[in-house]
C-alpha cells in the first residue's frame, strides 16, 4: 500500500455544481460525477478533490455550509456520496473533500441558537461578537464591505443593536469562534465522521483565518483591499491570517489522520507570506501540504518561475513536505486568461466584457506549456476541472447573471470569480454542451463547440491529449517522486532535468534550439514544429541530425544522447 501517495500525486479539482448534470436540474451533482469516473481515470489522475457538496444555501458557491455531515439535495445523497467513493476507489482514484471550518453558513443551527440566546451566553460564544456602537475595528470582507454586521439586522432584538458579528467573507458565512472547545470538538467530530467514511482526505479552507489576533487591532487594509491588491497581488498579512495559535488546531486533526490506516491526508489553503510562514502549515505533525499560489500567480517569465520553483522546493524541502503546483482554481481566473496577459496586468477585479480581452492564443500556448513545466516538476500538482479542456473564462458572461457574492458586495466594483465556474462542455451539438438537458445554472458561451470532451477526444493535437499524454509520461518517467536540477540554456529560456528527462520552456520571443542529439519526448503545441517534434498522441519521437527547435511559449520535454 502506498501510504504517501499524495506525496507526488495529480489531483484534479471537482467543482460540483459545474462539472456534470446527471439528474437534469441545470446543476451538476454526484452521479454526474460517477457518470465520468472512466473519463476522469482516462486522464491519468490519481485523486479528486471535491469542492463543497454539503446542505447549504448557496450564497458562497456552498462554502457556507449549514450541515457538515450531510448532502445538499441538489447533489444527491449520502448513498450517492458512499457510491462515488467505492467507484472511485475501484478506479484506484482517492477522494479528497473540501473542509470549511473559518465560517458557517448563517442557517448553521448553531448561528441560529446564537441569535435565539442572549449575548454572552455559550451559543454565542461559538462565533464572533462584539460590543461596540460602530464596526468593532475596520477590517474589510474578503468579498467587499465590512466584516461585521449588526446582529440586530437579524434578529430584530433591541438589546442587539450594539452587537455586531465577524464574517471575513459574506454576512451570510459568520466566523467560527476557535477559542471556544466546543468548535474545536464538533470539528474533530466532522472529520472524524468523514474519516469513518473512507475519504483519503481534506482541503482545508482559508486554513490560515481560523484564529484571530484576541486584541482585534484594526489592520492596514481596512476596506481598501481591492486597491492594495491592484498594486501588490492577492497576499495580505492581517491581524485575522496566519496568527501562532492556529497551529495547534492542524497538530490536533493531524493526529486523528494518522490514527487511520493509511493516515489521511491534508491539503491548506494558505495565503500567507512570507513562504516560510506557509510551509509552516506542513510541518511533520500539520498538514501534508499548502497549494503554491505563487507558483499559480507567477508571469510567464524564466527569471520569476525559476525564482519561485527553487524558494518552494527550498522552502518546502526545509520542513520534509513535498511542494506543490498549480495553475487554477476555481477562485481564479484561468490559466489561458490569465497567461494570455502581459505580466503586470491588474487581474484581481476579475475581466468584464468591457475590459481589454486577453490574447487567447498565447494564453493557449502558454497555458499548454505551463503544463509541461508544471509535471516535470517534482512534488504534486493540482488540476482544475477545464483545464485539461484549454477553457477559457466566460470574459464576457452578462453581469446579470453572475453569482459571486463579490459582485454585489463591491457594488459592483469587482466582478469575482463566476468566469472559471462555467458548467464544462462535454458533447457538441447537444443542448448546453451536454452538460445538462436544463438551462444551466451559470450561462455558458456560445462558441464552446469546438472545446468540447467529445471534439478533442477525436484530435490527437488537442489540450485534452496533451493532458492525456503528459500525465502519462510523468507517470512513467516518475516526475514527480524525482529531484529538479537547473540546467544552462539560451537567454530567457527556463531549463532543467528530473532524472534523464529535460525540460525547456521558451519564455522569449524568439525560437531557440534544443541542445545537438536531443531526442524530443513531448511538445505542448502537440504538433510538429521541427522534423524532431512530436505530435502529442505518438509518444517517443527518433532522434535526427539536426537540432529541435523550440518555438516561443512552448516547453518540450527531451532527452540527451551524448554523442
Ligand atoms: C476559499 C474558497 O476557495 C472560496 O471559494 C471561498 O469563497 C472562501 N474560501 C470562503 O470559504
Amino acid at each position: 500500500m502506498d501510504i504517501d501517495w499524495w506525496k507526488d500525486a495529480v489531483i484534479y479539482q471537482i467543482y460540483p455544481r459545474s462539472f456534470f448534470d446527471h439528474s437534469g436540474d441545470g446543476m451538476g451533482d454526484l452521479q454526474g460525477i460517477i457518470d465520468k469516473l472512466d473519463y476522469l481515470s482516462s486522464l491519468g489522475v490519481d485523486a479528486l478533490w471535491i469542492s463543497p457538496f454539503y446542505p447549504s444555501p448557496a450564497f458562497d458557491g456552498g462554502y457556507d455550509v449549514s450541515e457538515y455531515c450531510d448532502i445538499d439535495p441538489v447533489f444527491g445523497t449520502m448513498a450517492d456520496f458512499d457510491q462515488l467513493l467505492e467507484e472511485s476507489h475501484s478506479r484506484g482514484l482517492k477522494v479528497i473533500i473540501d473542509l470549511v471550518p473559518n465560517h458557517t453558513s448563517w442557517s448553521h443551527a448553531w448561528f441560529k441558537e446564537a441569535l435565539g440566546d442572549s449575548p454572552g451566553s455559550r451559543a454565542r460564544s461559538r462565533y464572533v461578537f462584539r460590543y461596540s456602537q460602530n464596526p468593532p475595528n475596520n477590517w474589510g470582507s474578503m468579498f467587499g464591505g465590512s466584516a461585521w454586521s449588526r446582529v440586530q439586522e437579524l434578529t430584530g432584538k433591541a438589546e442587539d443593536r450594539d452587537w455586531w458579528y465577524l464574517h471575513l467573507f459574506s454576512s451570510q458565512q459568520p466566523d467560527l469562534n476557535w477559542g471556544n472547545p466546543d468548535v474545536q470538538e464538533f470539528f474533530l467530530d466532522i472529520l472524524g465522521f468523514w474519516l469513518d467514511k473512507g475519504v483519503d482526505g481534506f482541503r482545508v479552507d482559508v486554513a490560515h483565518g481560523l484564529i484571530k489576533n484576541p486584541a482585534f487591532p484594526d489592520d492596514k487594509l481596512g476596506l481598501e483591499r481591492w486597491e492594495y491588491a491592484d498594486a501588490n497581488g492577492p497576499y495580505s498579512n492581517q491581524p485575522y491570517y496566519d496568527q501562532d495559535r492556529v497551529h495547534e488546531i492542524y497538530r490536533s486533526w493531524r493526529h486523528l489522520c494518522n490514527r487511520y490506516n493509511p493516515p489521511r491526508m491534508m491539503v491548506g489553503e494558505v495565503w500567507v507570506r512570507p513562504r516560510e510562514r506557509a510551509s509552516a502549515y506542513a510541518r511533520p505533525d500539520e498538514m501534508h501540504q499548502v497549494f503554491n499560489f505563487d507558483f499559480l500567480h507567477c508571469p510567464f517569465d524564466y527569471r520569476l518561475l525559476r525564482q519561485i520553483i527553487t524558494e518552494s522546493l527550498r522552502v518546502d524541502g526545509a520542513v520534509g513536505a513535498p511542494s506543490t503546483w498549480v495553475l487554477a482554481n476555481h477562485d481564479q481566473l484561468r490559466a489561458r486568461t490569465r497567461l494570455g496577459y502581459p505580466a503586470g496586468a491588474m487581474l484581481e477585479r476579475g475581466i468584464g466584457a468591457g475590459d481589454p480581452q486577453p490574447d487567447w492564443e498565447i494564453g493557449l500556448l502558454r497555458a499548454r506549456a505551463a503544463l509541461l513545466l508544471m509535471l516535470a516538476l517534482p512534488g504534486s500538482a493540482y488540476i482544475f476541472q477545464g483545464e485539461e479542456l484549454g477553457l477559457p473564462d466566460f470574459t464576457m458572461m452578462d453581469d446579470a447573471a453572475r453569482r459571486d457574492p463579490t459582485w454585489e458586495r463591491t457594488n459592483h466594483q469587482v466582478r469575482g470569480r463566476d468566469s472559471s465556474r462555467v458548467p464544462l462542455p462535454w458533447s457538441t451539438g447537444r443542448p448546453n454542451y451536454g452538460f445538462s438537458d436544463a438551462k444551466p445554472w451559470l450561462p455558458q458561451p456560445s462558441d464552446w463547440d469546438d472545446l468540447t470532451v467529445e471534439n478533442q477526444e477525436k484530435d490527437a493535437d488537442s489540450t485534452l491529449c496533451l493532458y492525456r499524454e503528459s500525465l502519462r509520461l510523468r507517470k512513467e518517467w516518475q516526475l514527480g517522486s524525482g529531484s529538479l536540477t537547473w540546467d544552462n540554456a539560451p537567454t530567457r529560456v527556463l531549463a532543467f532535468h528530473n532524472g534523464q528527462l529535460h525540460c525547456w520552456v521558451n519564455t522569449s520571443i524568439l525560437p531557440v534550439n534544443l541542445p545537438p542529439g536531443s531526442q524530443v519526448i513531448l511538445s505542448s503545441t502537440g504538433h510538429p514544429e521541427s522534423p524532431d517534434a512530436v505530435n502529442c498522441s505518438v509518444g517517443n519521437s527518433a532522434t535526427s541530425g539536426s537540432s529541435p527547435v523550440l518555438e516561443p511559449n512552448v516547453t518540450m520535454w527531451f532527452t540527451r544522447v551524448d554523442k
